[in-house]
């Protein structure tokens, strides 16, 4: 990747901040998935271990900016992390950058763990404000850059803090470099049957995905909504399913761009439809090739998932990003279900997968999958811009090796 790892960082007896994201999902009780803050603890606990003091900060939803909001805080962030790292982690103030957050900063010893109240608290950190970022860099003798989910935002804790670090160190931690590694470097040099599977409600999310992975790939199967629109654009039928009419040219170019740079693109062959959006209303039906006038598809159908898994099965490197149906309903989950059981048997075999984050992250977690993938991202919109090749900022400003 060739940037500089808080691995080799000199930590001992420094305060060491570090950006981590902690922007995760709450349920009435508190933190409702921890999958992010797990992903953290290599980063942490590289600080700490070797006698550092790991000052952290991240957002959490989005506030208005206009100081503290008790639904959108990171207390119940600092309980869950304090519960997984064993130890006592301070949680000074309601805002990030007052004089109670600097004196616990200052007060801090060697190992200790401080978790700062939610950036976007404070109007500056949207802003990428520099005044805002001096305040925040002043806490710390060294910067991690350890939020992948958030390195496609030019928030000020992302670009406007390693840039005032002077000639301090930025380095990347370890969920970064982990999520480069696959997000980039796999699919730099895949080793073939490179196969990428795309779903997901919008054809518009994807097209970057698709433009840039098509001259790559071996295979591009797409499901999900999005399905509908590549359908639509070959004159079949698709009823009342959701299709981005302002994006059929686009479907079609690339229908003849894989066709003409040999790719077997795969859509959808059959459907799982319903009269109604939604779980339990209306009549279920399968159609293999169009669908009938007044249901929409919600899932890809049993030909189709078997075509899909199969060519997943030869696959050695998989890339996938987005539901096959609307996998949160029992009726529409099994699409979701088979792709994510293909890819976990190929990787099984052998194959090297990447899932990425969102909606196909959860999905896997839900299937009890998550363990079997080569590596599920944390990012959502993040993991989708660095397929795309698009070029981060925050990554950027990180000291090369
Ligand atoms: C995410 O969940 O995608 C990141 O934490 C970024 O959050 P944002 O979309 O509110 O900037």
């Amino acid at each position: 990747m060739g940037k500089k790892s808080v691995g080799s960082l000199d930590v001992a007896g420094k305060r060491v901040l570090v950006r981590v994201d902690f922007n995760v999902p709450m349920d009435g009780l508190g933190v409702g998935d921890d999958r992010r803050i797990r992903a953290a603890l290599p980063t942490i606990r590289s600080v700490i271990d070797r006698g550092g003091r790991a000052i952290l900060m991240s957002h959490l939803g989005r506030p208005k900016g206009e100081g503290y909001e008790q639904s959108l805080s990171l207390a119940p962030v600092a309980k869950r992390l304090g519960e997984l790292l064993e130890k006592p982690v301070a949680f000074p103030s309601r805002d990030c950058v007052d004089q109670a957050s600097a004196d616990a900063v200052g007060a801090t010893s060697d190992g200790d763990v401080v978790l700062l109240e939610n950036l976007r608290f404070n109007k500056g950190e949207k802003a990428g404000d520099s005044a805002f970022a001096m305040k925040l860099a002043a806490y710390g003798d060294a910067y991690v850059n350890d939020a992948f989910g958030t390195c496609h935002r030019s928030d000020a804790s992302m670009v406007a803090v390693p840039a005032a670090m002077g000639s301090r160190p930025r380095v990347a931690g370890f969920l970064v470099e982990k999520e480069i590694k696959f997000l980039q470097g796999t699919i730099a040099s895949p080793e073939r049957p490179f196969v990428v599977v795309l779903g997901g409600a919008k054809v518009s999310d994807k097209m970057g995905t698709i433009e840039r992975l098509l001259p790559k790939a071996d295979a591009i199967l797409i499901g999900g909504a999005m399905a509908y629109t590549f359908v639509a654009a070959l004159g079949k039928g698709v009823g009342t399913s959701k299709v981005e009419t302002d994006r059929l040219a686009d479907a079609k170019r690339m229908i003849n761009a894989a066709a003409n740079s040999g790719v077997d693109l795969h859509l959808p062959v059959d459907h799982v439809c319903s009269s109604a959006f939604s779980e339990d209303a209306g009549d279920i039906e399968v159609f293999k090739d169009s669908i009938k006038d007044g249901y929409m598809g919600l899932d890809i159908g049993p030909e189709t998932q078997s075509v899909f898994a199969g060519v997943i099965r030869k696959a050695k490197t998989i890339v996938w990003n987005g539901p096959m149906g609307v996998f949160e309903w029992a009726p529409f989950r099994v699409g979701t279900k088979m792709v994510g059981k293909a890819i976990a048997d190929a990787t099984a075999a052998g194959a090297t997968s990447v899932v990425g984050g969102g909606d196909s992250a959860a999905a896997v977690e839900e299937f009890g999958l998550a363990d079997k993938m080569s590596h599920v991202s944390t990012g959502g919109g993040a993991s989708l811009q660095m397929l795309e090749g698009k070029p981060f900022k925050a990554l950027e400003l990180i000291e090369d090796a």
